[in-house]
């Protein structure tokens, strides 16, 4: 592969929402784009709209919590790609908002299995060919409930707070490949899971406890996953980066 290629990045779960806006704003910051999603519909449509605009993407549809299933779509993005330089892991699903006797071991095996067992299967695979070239950027997905708490979210609480833990643990161990990990805790985003889960109503009542007074726009994640993922965060590594309109200041 030249030295001169074009960097990629492998975006989970960019369908829609989040990472969809995140794959829009890393490629038009230089990154040729694989664009991963359960949802293998959603994935092309975004694949599609990048190549309009003249940037190299292709779509890649696995479930993020099968091993195996990720460990291919690695494969296929590498010999598709000829490298991974940026791996955002962002495929995520709604929190179970139940009390703690109610939660169920179908749903906390859900939510670890596709946040905690997606993100380090996919890490997993990738980073062979990142120690190979002792060079990598790995952005995981967390929240602001890891942050603060979340009544009623065991599910998401344990999935988003150990995702801090293996990513703080990540950028120690692979930083001597010079490749780092770092987190984005997103606020509360205008996307499908927080339309799905809340009213209008609830949505307003909701901004009206942000300090900047609105839910953010899926691209504001975007900027801030695209920072991390880039050479302009070189020094940054094992950090959390939440942004949130100051819901959470600390
Ligand atoms: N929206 C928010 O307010 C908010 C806040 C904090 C954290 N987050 C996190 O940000 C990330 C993106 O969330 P979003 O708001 O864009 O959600 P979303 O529901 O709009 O999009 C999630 C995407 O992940 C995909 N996905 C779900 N399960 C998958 C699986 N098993 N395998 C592969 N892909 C799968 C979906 O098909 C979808 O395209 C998630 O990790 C979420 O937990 C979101």
């Amino acid at each position: 592969m030249s030295e001169n290629r074009r960097k990629v990045a492998l975006i989970t779960g960019a369908g829609r929402g989040i990472g969809k806006a995140t794959a829009l704003v890393l490629a038009s910051k230089g990154f040729d784009i694989a664009v991963h999603d359960i949802d293998g519909t959603t994935a092309a449509e975004t694949a599609s709209l990048i190549r309009q605009s003249g940037v190299d993407a292709e779509s890649f549809a696995a479930d993020v919590s099968n091993r195996d299933a990720m460990g291919a779509v690695v494969s296929a993005v590498e010999a598709r790609f000829g490298a991974i330089d940026a791996l955002v892991n962002n495929a995520g699903i709604a929190s179970d908002r139940c009390p703690l006797e109610q939660v169920t071991e179908a749903m906390f095996q859900r939510s670890i299995g596709v946040h905690v067992a997606g993100t380090l299967w996919t890490t997993q695979a990738a980073i062979i060919g990142m120690k190979q070239r002792n060079a990598g950027s790995i952005v995981n997905l967390s929240s602001i409930q890891a942050l603060v708490g979340w009544s009623e979210g065991a599910t998401y609480n344990a999935a988003k707070g150990a995702l801090i833990a293996l990513s703080k643990g990540w950028a120690k161990e692979f930083a001597p490949w010079n490749i780092r990990v770092n987190v984005v805790a997103p606020g509360h985003t205008e996307t499908e899971m927080t339309v799905r889960n809340d009213s209008a109503e609830l949505r307003a009542a909701k901004a009206k406890t942000i300090p900047l007074g609105r839910y953010a726009r899926p691209e504001e994640m975007g900027e801030a996953i695209a920072f991390l993922a880039s050479d302009a965060a070189s020094f940054v590594t094992g950090q959390v980066l939440s942004p949130n309109g100051g819901f959470v200041i600390t």
